[in-house]
């Protein structure tokens, strides 16, 4: 999945994981006409290698089996245009990037991805599942980097018409354990000849404190849209409390 564009990302995670193509059609909530409303925008949070991106493919599986129809994908990236820049900011050959450079791109990429993906997405009535958002240029950029919380959330209100997800999975690891497990897809990745997108995972644990201190703080300052899982339990067990929470949160 690594070097795919967008849409092949998208296509990839439809057809062969779910048997279906984005194009197919309407979300249908039970009950509900998808004109009724506005679809719902479901968003996975978490340290390099916490496994959410497991997580958000047994959701959509789980809603895929009553009916409802998703596109999920994934920042940076999500377009074509988002995915090139996605393999610029994650490729380790990337370097002397300055923090405020790497916090732009990832604006760049994200408005393209409301653009072009996750607002007609959301004005069909479908579904939206996104590993990643602007949780984590807060948390990274914010937090990691050190450029503070506010030109984040100002560039998300400027950029992004303040998005804000339904529901935000946030998968809470430990550093040490999360990031070696990152280093070591990256290492399968390289071996099979597809692109490094070691850049971030590079990074000491010093700036993974960081960023796992500033998605805590996310959590507790917006705990209605924060689902916030202790993630060291087996897929399983995470993923029973996900579901549970999007009963209880979105009452899907
Ligand atoms: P991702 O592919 O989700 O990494 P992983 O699967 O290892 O969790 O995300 C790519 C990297 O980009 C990850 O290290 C976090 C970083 N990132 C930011 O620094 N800022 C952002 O705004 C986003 C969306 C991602």
């Amino acid at each position: 999945m690594g070097n795919c564009s967008g849409s092949e990302y998208n296509r990839t995670l439809y057809e062969h994981r779910y048997g279906r193509t984005a194009a197919e059609g309407f979300a249908i909530i039970p009950g509900m006409s998808s004109q009724a409303r506005r679809g719902r925008f479901i968003t996975f949070e978490g340290l390099d290698g916490c496994g959410k991106t497991t997580q958000l493919e047994k959701l959509g599986r789980v809603l895929r089996k009553e009916g409802v129809h998703f596109v999920a994908t994934r920042e940076p990236g999500g377009t074509p245009a988002g995915e090139v820049i996605r393999n610029l900011l994650l490729d380790t050959a990337t370097v002397g990037l300055s923090p405020w450079t790497e916090l732009c791109l990832m604006f760049t990429s994200r408005v393209q991805h409301l653009a072009e993906i996750i607002d007609p997405a959301l004005a069909r009535g479908d579904f939206v599942l996104c590993d990643r958002f602007t949780d984590s240029t807060e948390a990274y950029q914010g937090g990691g980097r050190k450029l503070g919380s506010e030109p984040v959330l100002e560039l998300h209100r400027i950029l992004c018409h303040n998005l804000q997800p339904d529901l935000t999975i946030l998968m809470d690891s430990d550093i040490a354990a999360s990031v070696e497990r990152a280093r070591r897809r990256n290492q399968a990745r390289i071996e099979a000849g597809e692109i490094d997108e070691g850049r971030f995972e590079k990074e000491n644990r010093a700036f993974f404190g960081r960023v796992r201190n500033k998605f805590l703080e996310i959590a507790k300052r917006d705990p209605k849209r924060v689902f916030l899982v202790d993630a060291r339990g087996t897929p399983d067990e995470t993923h029973a409390k996900v579901v549970e929470a999007m009963r209880e949160r979105l009452k899907v």
